[in-house]
């Protein structure tokens, strides 16, 4: 089992999902196993106002634990990455940051405050 705990810039409370990475997808938007298909399919909500599909930066996350526990950066992401308000050397997109492997540990996610969307 890996486990996903996400924590809120707005000082909502945390979640934790545990869940089986071989049994991604668990919904259908974004990469199969990626934070945002464990999220959504696990009924905590992520914005993804382009369905997961790498081309708005609504679903920012900030990778506070367990990078290397993630699948590597894709150009299109950086490029995408780059636009995205309050970015950090960590941040990633949650559709197509894919959860590999957290045996031994659990990957900490934190929802900025604004997204590109809230901005506008
Ligand atoms: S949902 Fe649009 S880039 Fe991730």
């Amino acid at each position: 089992m890996a486990k996903l705990r996400i924590l809120y810039e707005t000082g909502e409370p945390e979640k934790v999902i545990e869940f089986d990475p071989a049994q991604a997808p668990f919904q259908h938007d974004g990469q199969p196993g990626s934070i945002l298909d464990v999220m959504l399919g696990h009924g905590v909500d992520l914005e993804h106002a382009c369905g997961g599909n790498c081309a708005c930066t609504t679903c920012h996350v900030i990778v506070k634990s367990s990078m290397a526990h993630l699948s590597e950066n894709s150009e299109t992401e950086d490029d995408l990455l780059d636009k995205a308000p309050g970015l950090t050397p960590t941040s990633r997109l949650g559709c197509q940051a894919v959860i590999e492997d957290s045996e031994d540990g659990e990957v900490v996610v934190l929802v900025p405050r604004y997204t590109i969307n809230q901005q506008v």
